[in-house]
């Protein structure tokens, strides 16, 4: 008899980054993975960052926002080590995006590292749709300061707080 797959077996992803805002290269990368995998974590470092336009709570908001139409995708926070929040949900993958070959150096270092923290956990590349394969969180908040149009690179709930966010300060 032919039976789904247990707990066990299923496999959750977890994809963690600061989305500072979340632009649509991301959620296509989530899309991606929830065409793949059992489910999907979006994870938002809350580790402090320089400057950060956006709260953890926004980010939180944007990402649950664009996400909604996903099924299998929920969105948290988590400071400290990628791979003990990893373990502590049960990810057995980390989902990460690979632009161009610039992103490869150092997402390959990360990869190694924690495959040496936890050997247990397999780092899974995708490539987002090549309309996004240039856009950056940071690009996004460079051409918005600039008064630039980014519609089309950033899901719409981000491009309203984007132009009230930059217009107040
Ligand atoms: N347009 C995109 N397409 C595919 N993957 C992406 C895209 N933007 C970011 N990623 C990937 O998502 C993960 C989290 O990225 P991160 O939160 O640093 O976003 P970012 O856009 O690179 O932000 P910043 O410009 O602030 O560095 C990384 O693996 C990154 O390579
Ligand atoms: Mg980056």
């Amino acid at each position: 008899m032919r039976r789904g797959p247990s707990d066990e077996m299923k496999i959750n992803a977890l994809y963690p980054g600061t989305f500072d805002p979340p632009t649509n290269g991301h959620i296509d990368l989530v899309e991606r993975g929830s065409k793949i995998f059992d489910h999907v974590t979006v994870a938002v470092l809350t580790n402090p960052v320089k400057n950060p336009l956006f709260t953890v709570e926004e980010r939180v908001e944007m990402l649950q926002e664009a996400t909604r139409g996903f099924g299998n995708v929920s969105v948290a926070t988590f400071d400290g080590m990628m791979v003990d929040f990893a373990r502590e949900i049960g990810a057995k993958v980390v989902l990460r995006g690979i632009r161009a070959i610039s992103d490869y150096e150092h997402e390959f270092q990360m990869a190694l590292m924690n495959r040496r923290l936890a050997p247990e956990l397999e780092t899974v590349f995708l490539q987002p749709a090549g309309r996004y394969s240039f856009v950056s969180s940071r690009m996004v908040k460079e051409v918005v300061s600039f008064g630039g149009k980014v519609e089309g690179l950033v899901p719409p709930n981000v491009i309203k707080r984007l132009k009230s966010r930059i217009k107040k300060s």
